[in-house]
């Protein structure tokens, strides 16, 4: 059950979704978790949850604006001077602005880029310094099939999840001889805050094309994340492991 004991993560969006389900995860599995996000008060309620199921790790909330480069390095620095290591990096944090690209503004394209891949590249970059002393390390990226399939009314979250298959591949192969793999977890559906204010309409049209005739939850993703995170998956990097109930096949 235990398989991350003494591994400390960072997963970013880590307050609610998909990201709190990773947290509550890799703690299950003993690893000590730092959460993060911009809201402090949900971030130390899943550090409560946490406690109250008395999982054998711990969730450390760290309130973080990805957007912010400085506080990144800054945080990561803090988490590798605390703990002596960092073994996992869960690029969770994500937004959407959607939008047909006829009528999409510059600002919704560039927000949506900056948060869903540039911050996960200076989290990358900032964790692989200390994940190359340790010559061990993870790195694990949440795409969406949207970045496989392309999908209307989101050319900017495609074109970020698309952009981030393609570092995940990159940095694989940059790092595989440092024993640092690098995989993305592409989820379809999933039901959380980022779903929830779709139109019915657009639900009710996405149901038939899912094989499993249902949306799924942020706890199919997280035991993913697990997996690769654990030494199960040691000889895997650079994957895309979609997740979507046989949408895209
Ligand atoms: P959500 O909207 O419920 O949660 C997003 C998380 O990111 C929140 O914790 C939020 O605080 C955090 N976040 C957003 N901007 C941030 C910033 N500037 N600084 C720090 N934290 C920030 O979304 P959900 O559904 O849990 O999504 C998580 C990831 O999964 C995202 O990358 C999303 O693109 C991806 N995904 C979600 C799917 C879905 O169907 N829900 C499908 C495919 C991918």
């Amino acid at each position: 059950m235990a398989h991350l004991t003494s591994q400390v993560c960072i997963v970013t969006g880590g307050s609610r979704g998909i990201g709190r389900a990773i947290c509550l995860e890799l703690a299950a599995h003993g690893a000590t978790v730092v959460a993060c996000a911009r809201d402090g008060a949900k971030l130390a309620d899943v550090a409560r949850e946490a406690r109250e199921r008395e999982l054998p790790g711990v969730i450390e909330p760290c309130v973080l604006d990805i957007n912010d480069g400085a506080a990144i390095d800054t945080v990561v620095s803090e988490v590798a001077e605390k703990h002596g290591r960092i073994d996992v990096l869960v690029n969770n944090a994500g937004i959407t602005r959607d939008g047909l690209m006829a009528s999409m503004e510059d600002e919704a394209f560039d927000a949506v880029i900056n948060a869903n891949l540039r911050a996960a590249f200076q989290l990358s970059r900032a964790v692989t310094k200390h994940m190359m002393r340790a010559r061990r390390g993870r790195i694990i990226n949440i795409a969406s099939v949207a970045g496989v399939m392309g999908n209307p009314g989101q050319c900017n979250y495609a074109a970020s999840k698309a952009g981030l298959i393609g570092m995940t591949k990159s940095i694989a192969k940059e790092l595989a001889r440092r024993n640092i793999t690098c995989n993305a977890v592409a989820p379809g559906f999933i039901e959380t805050d980022m779903t929830d204010v779709l139109p019915d309409k657009v639900k009710e049209g996405v149901l038939p094309l899912i094989p499993m005739r249902r949306f799924g939850r942020s706890e199919e993703i997280a035991t993913v994340v697990s997996f690769l995170a654990g030494e199960g998956a040691s000889y895997i990097n650079g994957q895309v492991l979609v997740v979507d109930g046989g949408l895209y096949m």
